[in-house]
């Protein structure tokens, strides 16, 4: 029985791991999620697997040294999945500091923890020990030529305070692997979608904006390229990692499904037209008339695309759920789970709102 140490495992992309990785793995797995709840991490994401036997939740921050280190000590950790962090990069413009407290400083704390639990004597690792650092392809910054990608050689070069963190953790990963060799692996993904994703980013604020018959804001001229991967694509190709990745490996992880944003837009309100009963009155409300271009972000990337050879060649992953299946059951799921909107965007969000959209 393998015990996973999961960071984050309350926000977008851990909550859909946790759930892929217990539906797969049911009693043969233990998980212990550690998460500080911040905006963010939201319990209601693990309301479904609370009471499973093989899940555990630790409210802690992953900055607090001494209660990571206790959670180390307690449990026999064979595996970290670190996702936590702040991910937003437009709170990251107007407040970079807790990015480089959780994602940098975090990060390091995570690393020491692992280091100290398993490193023996002999400055070896048990074998089986393994910490997956979850990362972004904006570290590689923005892409200009046509039938350009990132690969896993191209060059750092973030641009972001949310991207320069997240390189800077991915640097401290790196390092601790080349000077102590400690077991790991780091997966650097494209933009995720689908259930329980925030609505600060764009796919769910368009969603949600559009049933409430809310303007559609888009930063600049809407031509910015993202390549999205539904999530628990992204969940599958962590596991794969996880299980047989080769240690110090690292991995590119796409959609290969690069759209402009006003594409993403419009796809959505098609597609809500599409999905909502002919007798629902949200239908009269919704049509590309709520489209609003608005100022845009500073240092707005251009363009990210990954190539996911690598992981093709080495591990067989590909995408498997293409863009038009994927958007149809995330529209599905914000459905269904109108509630859950409803809670995370009643208080604090409807000030964060108001400051970024005024
Ligand atoms: P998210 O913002 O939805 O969730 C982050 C989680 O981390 C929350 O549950 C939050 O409470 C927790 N957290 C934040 N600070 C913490 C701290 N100091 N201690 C403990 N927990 C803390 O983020 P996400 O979109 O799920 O992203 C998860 C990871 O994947 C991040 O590392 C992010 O950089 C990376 N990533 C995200 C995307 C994407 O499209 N969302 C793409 C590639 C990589
Ligand atoms: P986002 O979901 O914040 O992800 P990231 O910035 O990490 O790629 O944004 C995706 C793209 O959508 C990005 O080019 C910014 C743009 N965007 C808008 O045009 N309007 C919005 O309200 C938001 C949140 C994002």
């Amino acid at each position: 029985m393998k015990t996973y140490l999961v960071t984050g495992g309350a926000g977008f992309i851990g909550s859909n791991y946790i759930h892929y990785m217990l539906g797969k793995y049911g009693n043969s797995i233990k998980i212990i999620n550690v998460d500080a709840l911040t905006y963010a991490g939201n319990p209601e994401n693990l309301e479904a697997v609370k009471d499973h036997p093989g899940y555990e939740f630790v409210k802690a921050d992953i900055c607090d040294k001494e209660k990571i280190a206790a959670i180390f000590a307690e449990n026999d950790i064979d595996f970290v999945i670190h996702f936590a962090a702040e991910s937003h990069v437009d709170r990251s413009i107007d407040a970079p500091e807790v990015f480089v407290r959780t994602n940098v400083l975090g990060t390091l704390i995570m690393l020491n923890c692992a280091r100290k639990a398993w490193e023996k004597e002999d400055g070896t690792y048990p074998i089986g020990k393994k910490f997956i650092h979850v990362s972004t392809d904006e570290v590689y910054g923005s892409l200009t030529g046509e039938n350009t990608f990132f690969y896993e050689t191209t060059p750092y070069d973030p641009r972001s305070p949310y991207s320069a963190s997240k390189a800077g953790a991915d640097m401290l990963v790196r390092s601790y692997m080349e000077t102590y060799k400690f077991p790991a692996n780091i997966t650097n993904c494209s933009n995720n979608y689908g259930p329980y994703q925030f609505p600060e980013k764009l796919i769910p604020l368009i969603i949600n904006n559009a049933l409430l018959g809310k303007k559609l804001p888009v930063y600049g001229d809407g031509k910015y390229v993202r390549d999205w991967l539904y999530v628990l694509d992204h969940a599958k190709a962590i596991d794969l990692v996880t299980q047989k990745a080769a240690l110090f490996e690292t991995y590119n992880i796409g959609g290969k499904n690069e759209k402009q944003n006003i594409e993403i837009v419009k796809i959505i309100l098609d597609t809500l037209l599409d999905m909502l009963p002919d007798d629902d009155s949200r239908k009269k409300h919704i049509n590309h008339d709520l489209i609003a271009f608005v100022s845009d972000r500073k240092g707005h990337d251009r363009r990210y695309a990954i190539a996911p050879d690598k992981i093709k060649a080495d591990l067989g992953w590909e995408p498997e759920t293409m863009f038009a299946e994927g958007i149809r059951l995330t529209i599905a799921w914000y459905f269904e789970n109108s509630a859950w909107m409803e809670n995370v965007t009643s208080g604090d969000y409807q000030a964060y709102y108001e400051k970024m959209y005024k």
